[in-house]
């Protein structure tokens, strides 16, 4: 039940650990442009010019997005929980390709593309962002855990396979349950994940 996020950043290195010193070291849960640069900045992270960042296939991708209308995503998340029943979620964003500037996803918005109890789950999502924002999903599949005493799986279940799936909403989550129990769900074709526990 701690969090933190930024988005709107142009010369952060390493944006995910921005959001965590704003979970750890601000009053805040969310903080944006150059407040947030301005932020990280003040607490020690690198910057870089926007070169950086620049990636000649994504490039490609995003020219050939602006002809076929095409969507693509490029997110990465991750769950853990400790021995002590302690869960944390990350979610890390560069895009939906072609957005409008300006436009904010799901990643950081707490509940939308990242959420974590403890005792109920942690749960990283990927996908088109506006769907998972709209229904709250990360925080919707906690909440048949914590009200309607689904399990995560089956929360899971419900939420990518059943409800985003019958809207549009191309996407997948990963997650871990109170226990450590693994939950995959994607409606797309693909989704590249893995998991690691002690054995
Ligand atoms: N899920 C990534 C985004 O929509 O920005």
């Amino acid at each position: 039940m701690q969090a933190g996020a930024v988005a709107g950043l142009t010369n952060i290195k390493n944006p995910i650990d921005a959001a965590i010193a704003v979970m750890e070291h601000s009053p805040h849960v969310f903080l944006i442009g150059k407040g947030a640069e301005e932020f990280a900045v003040t607490h020690g992270m690198d910057t870089v010019p926007q070169s950086y960042f620049f990636n000649e296939y994504r490039y490609q991708e995003h020219l050939e997005g602006l002809s076929e209308d095409k969507t693509k995503f490029g997110t990465v998340g991750a769950v853990a929980i400790d021995r002590n029943g302690n869960i944390a979620a990350g979610t890390s964003t560069g895009r939906m390709n072609n957005k409008r500037f300006g436009r904010v996803g799901d990643v950081p918005v707490i509940g939308a593309g990242t959420y974590a109890e403890n005792g109920i789950g942690g749960l990283s999502a990927t996908g088109h962002g506006e769907y998972f924002i709209r229904n709250v999903a990360t925080y919707d599949i906690a909440a048949q855990v914590k009200y309607g005493n689904e399990t995560l799986d089956e929360a899971g279940y419900n939420t990518l396979m059943k409800k985003l799936k019958s809207q549009g909403g191309d996407g997948g989550v990963i997650g871990l349950d109170s226990q450590g129990g693994v939950v995959i769900y994607f409606n797309t074709v693909a989704m590249p994940r893995g998991y690691i526990n002690s054995k």
